[in-house]
């Protein structure tokens, strides 16, 4: 490859003589809230959280609405608004998520008597007005179509409301005991304060994706420019001033009966009424001193100006160039990275569970989407927060026994395959993150995942492993008398245990854990063993011509038989792909993805699949054929793939396909769930130009949407850049990312022909500089070009002859191939991050 200085004169001299071949400038500084519009996702099924919060913040105010998916609380989708609530998860899939505690509120009601007003959630509901809902970071309005116009804000652990009414004669709120999906068990109470209208109380709910349940309390203050006149609790559709002590059932017929406080003021002269409503998982007295510290005297402007200064902060790290680019495009890019900031919340002085000093973060939901990019990405933006999850998931670990797979709401969550923490701890450990972390504890506990079989692995950890460590793979119909879950999904379980193993040996083998780096590094093979090689794929009955897929497996080691393309995108058969008893081998995705998951050896599967030919043929089928499905988080890494290949720029325009069509920025504009900010990540990263191999140090170069990015490590303060030569002649399409191919590229003012960047560029603050041409060119498409895998130092892409796992076996690859190789590997030394 030319230097970087050749590839100047060369533009220099050509016909093209008035580019300005000098280096683009690197972004300046500019406010990224105006680029954050919060209401992405919100419609389609995206179930995003557009309301106020902080970064992590544990209170969350939003107005709920009563749509079919209002999982995140509001949906813009016309559904009637049920109520103003202070806890929500985002972009969840399952039940809808927490939402507790509605308020609601009237101008006055019918007949000045408190009867007169509307108390049940099911008949209260109402309209609100389009074109008036408002949200930026920190802050969301809306009016109802009653007149009442209402605006909120959020401190960590306490929300202030703005209720603001046209005509307040006598205004009432009302504060119901439930939540979204009207969970609430038994004994749900509430205590109303005569003198000062301030209400508290505590309920108990269930988790929308897992099992268990948990008590929330809350402590709601009043402030209004009038005279509190009265107030009292009501029970379903009555209502009494003389009784200020409610404790309720949950009625018959699973619907838990309607039942809460309310207060009533005389006619304020500025028609508002102010809301505080403090939660904590403690108890009532702790919701209370909350929202007395944190927003101790009603001031809206202040609390919302502090949750603009967090979200400033949060989002200083990174910026990109503005030349040429339109705004909806930033906003596509920043609002991404703020969604990955919603989730997980920090519960830390929160968890009633445990007694602990270490920090408890609580809506991972679920680890399972998260591994693949957003975690990974707040490791570049926000370590420290990462290093405080990750103490949690360790401390949660030492407490319950078992890392989550998913958690919500101090409950555990439903495993979805693999232990996914595993991943998670292993990204944070190879990108140096120590801050606190105690990684004996870390790997202690991801040993436990591979090593022992919990009694619900519904739950936790993983299920079949007597089965796993002899035959090498999950069987399908395993019989496993150890512990009990749904006994489903065996092929993507494979491949998922596989890569966990792989994370664990990598830790392991940093911590000169010699003999457990073999073991799981042998182990994280097992996927070969479903690869059935004489399989065919039909599509439209017609033979897709591609041989060679993962089947299911009996434990008597014969084949069963799934369609490669049950449950993808184009499975018009109705098969539900999730967590059903009688589920397929895949979860919620088709053998066609899934055989792309060995993100680990990509060049022993491509080998499998035919060589880099056959693999980039298979890799387009999937991608032309609609058979994935980028809503899903199985999706993300194939976009990327061809880089193992040694065909870059087809990741490149393959992301184009993606972005913006699939994601743009609007409240329709996700493709499916947002997943408490993964898809938020994958656009950001996306977009950004460099997507991570989770679990690795390693980044898959793109053209960036942008003609610079520059990100300053928070944790070393040095500023890695990336900067595009001739972006501006490519990027005629002006909203997508442009047509240009890399053409060659230097870090750090050398030449670099390698595809992927480690994670030294970002601590380290390298600068890579990108030159595009309209052509694919040899850049980056070499052996040795190439990313890591494991059983091949990639040199020999094309020559490995085996075909299927027992060749694997016979050339003592899967047997004994693992550690030496897998040194090559890493490119971290151990002593590099000074375990
Ligand atoms: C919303 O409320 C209006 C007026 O009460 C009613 O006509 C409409 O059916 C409701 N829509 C939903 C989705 O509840
Ligand atoms: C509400 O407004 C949005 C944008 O302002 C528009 O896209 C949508 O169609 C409107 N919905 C209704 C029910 O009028
Ligand atoms: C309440 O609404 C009135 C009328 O729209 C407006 O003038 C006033 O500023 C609002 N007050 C607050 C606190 O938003
Ligand atoms: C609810 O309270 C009643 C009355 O105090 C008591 O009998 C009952 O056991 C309680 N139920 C639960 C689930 O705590
Ligand atoms: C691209 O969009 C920007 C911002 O809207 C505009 O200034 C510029 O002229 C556009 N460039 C082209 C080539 O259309
Ligand atoms: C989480 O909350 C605790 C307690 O409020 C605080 O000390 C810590 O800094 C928070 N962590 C993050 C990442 O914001
Ligand atoms: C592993 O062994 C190497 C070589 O002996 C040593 O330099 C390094 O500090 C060890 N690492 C750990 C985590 O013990
Ligand atoms: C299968 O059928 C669908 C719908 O008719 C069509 O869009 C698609 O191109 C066909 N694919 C193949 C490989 O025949
Ligand atoms: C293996 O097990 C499967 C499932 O139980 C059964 O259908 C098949 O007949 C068995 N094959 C042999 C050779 O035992
Ligand atoms: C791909 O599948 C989606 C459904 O998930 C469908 O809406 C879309 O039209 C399909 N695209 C093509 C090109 O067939
Ligand atoms: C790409 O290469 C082809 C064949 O060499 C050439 O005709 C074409 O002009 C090139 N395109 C661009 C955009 O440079």
């Amino acid at each position: 490859m030319p230097s970087y200085r050749v590839l100047l004169s060369v533009f220099l001299t050509s016909s093209c003589a008035t580019v300005n071949a000098a280096l683009p400038a690197l972004p300046d500084d500019y406010d990224v809230l105006q680029y954050i519009d919060p209401l992405i996702g919100t419609a389609n099924g995206g179930n995003v959280f557009p309301g106020a919060t902080l970064p992590y913040g544990m209170a969350k105010a939003v107005a709920d609405t009563n749509s079919e998916s209002n999982q995140g609380g509001f949906a813009y989708d016309g559904s009637n608004v049920t109520g103003f609530s202070s806890m929500h998860d985002s972009g969840t899939g399952g039940s809808p998520s927490l939402g507790n505690f509605p308020l609601f509120a009237y101008a006055e009601c019918a007949n000045d008597e408190v009867d007169g007003c509307v108390f049940p959630k099911k008949s209260r509901a109402t309209p609100y007005k389009n074109g008036t809902v408002e949200s930026h970071p920190g802050y969301f309005a809306i009016s109802l179509a009653s007149g009442l116009h209402a605006d909120m804000t959020a401190a960590h652990h306490t929300t202030l409301f703005r209720f603001n009414f046209t005509n307040a004669k006598s205004p009432l709120v009302l504060l119901d005991l439930s939540d979204l999906s009207d969970s609430r068990q038994d004994n749900a109470s509430i205590s109303v304060d005569k003198s000062t209208g301030r209400m508290t109380g505590s309920a108990k709910f269930l988790p929308s994706f897992g099992s268990g349940d948990y008590t929330l309390h809350f402590c709601a203050d009043f402030k209004s420019s009038a005279e509190l006149r009265d107030s009292g609790v009501f029970v379903d559709a009555r209502a009494s001033t003389d009784v200020h002590d409610l404790k309720i059932s949950r009625s018959i017929n699973g619907y838990p009966l309607p039942g809460g406080g309310f207060v009533r003021f005389k006619s304020p002269s500025d028609g508002v009424v102010q809301a505080r409503v403090g939660v904590s998982f403690i108890n009532p007295d702790q919701a209370c001193s909350h929202a007395e510290s944190e927003i101790s005297d009603f001031d809206f402007d202040s609390t919302r100006k502090a949750a603009v200064e967090q979200w400033t902060e949060k989002l200083s790290p990174i910026r990109v160039s503005r030349t040429g680019v339109k705004s909806s495009v930033l906003t596509n890019f920043y609002s991404g990275i703020y969604r990955t900031m919603v989730n997980p919340q920090n519960y830390t002085g929160e968890n009633p569970l445990w007694t602990s000093s270490e920090p408890y973060f609580d809506s991972f939901y679920c680890l399972w989407d998260s591994f693949r990019s957003q975690i990974p990405f707040l490791t570049i933006l926000d370590p420290a927060s990462v290093a405080q999850m990750v103490r949690s998931l360790i401390d949660t670990q030492r407490h319950l026994g078992w890392l989550p797979d998913c958690r919500m709401s101090l409950c555990k969550g439903y495993t979805q395959g693999g232990s996914n923490a595993d991943n998670i701890l292993v990204d944070a450990y190879v990108k140096g993150l120590t801050d606190g972390i105690n990684w004996e504890h870390g790997y202690a506990a991801v040993q436990k995942d591979a090593e022992e079989e919990p009694y619900d692995w519904s739950n936790e950890g993983r299920g079949g492993l007597d089965s796993w460590k002899k035959l090498n793979y999950i069987p399908v119909e395993d019989f496993d008398h150890v512990g009990f879950g749904t006994l489903t999904r065996s092929i993507s379980r494979t491949l998922e245990y596989a890569y966990n193993d792989f994370a664990i040996a990598q830790m392991a083998h940093a911590m000169n854990k010699t003999a457990d780096a073999e073991k799981y590094e042998k182990s994280s093979g097992a996927w070969k063993n479903l690869f059935k090689k004489d399989q065919t794929s039909f599509h439209n009955k017609t033979n897709t011509g591609f041989v060679g897929f993962f089947q299911p497996r009996y434990l008597n080691e014969t084949w069963g038989y799934q369609d490669p393309l049950k449950c993808s995108n184009i499975d018009t058969s109705g098969a539900i792909c999730s967590l059903q008893n009688t589920g397929p081998e895949t979860f919620e995705s088709s053998i066609w993805e899934y055989q792309f998951f060995v993100p680990h050896d990509m060049a022993a599967l491509i080998t499998l699949l035919g060589g880099p030919s056959g693999f980039i043929k298979r890799l387009d089928y999937l991608h032309e054929q609609n058979i994935t499905y980028i809503g899903n988080e199985p999706a993300f890494l194939t976009v990327y793939q061809y880089h193992y290949a040694g065909r870059p720029a087809k990741s490149t325009a393959r992301v184009r396909t993606y972005i913006p069509d699939y994601f743009s920025p609007t409240p329709a504009g996700l493709p499916g769930n947002d997943d408490s900010g993964a898809m938020g990540s994958f656009v950001a990263m996306s977009m950004m130009g460099l997507f991570p191999n989770p679990g690795q140090s390693v980044y898959l170069i793109t053209v960036p949407f942008f003609e610079s990015v520059s990100i300053t490590s928070p944790l070393t303060g040095k500023t890695a850049t990336l900067r595009v030569v001739n972006w501006a002649q490519y990027n005629s399409l002006n909203n997508t990312g442009g047509s240009g191919f890399i053409q060659s590229a230097t870090l750090n003012g050398k030449p670099y022909t390698k595809n992927w960047i480690n994670h030294d560029f970002f601590t380290e603050g390298q600068d890579l500089v990108i030159v595009l041409g309209g052509n694919e060119t040899t850049w980056g498409t070499k052996p040795e070009d190439l990313p890591p895998s494991l059983s091949s130092s990639s040199s020999d892409l094309n020559s490995r002859g085996f075909g299927s796992y027992e060749d694997f076996e016979s050339k003592g690859i899967y047997v004994e191939g693992g550690p030496q190789i897998a040194r090559q590997f890493r490119p971290y030394d151990a002593t590099h991050f000074g375990h």
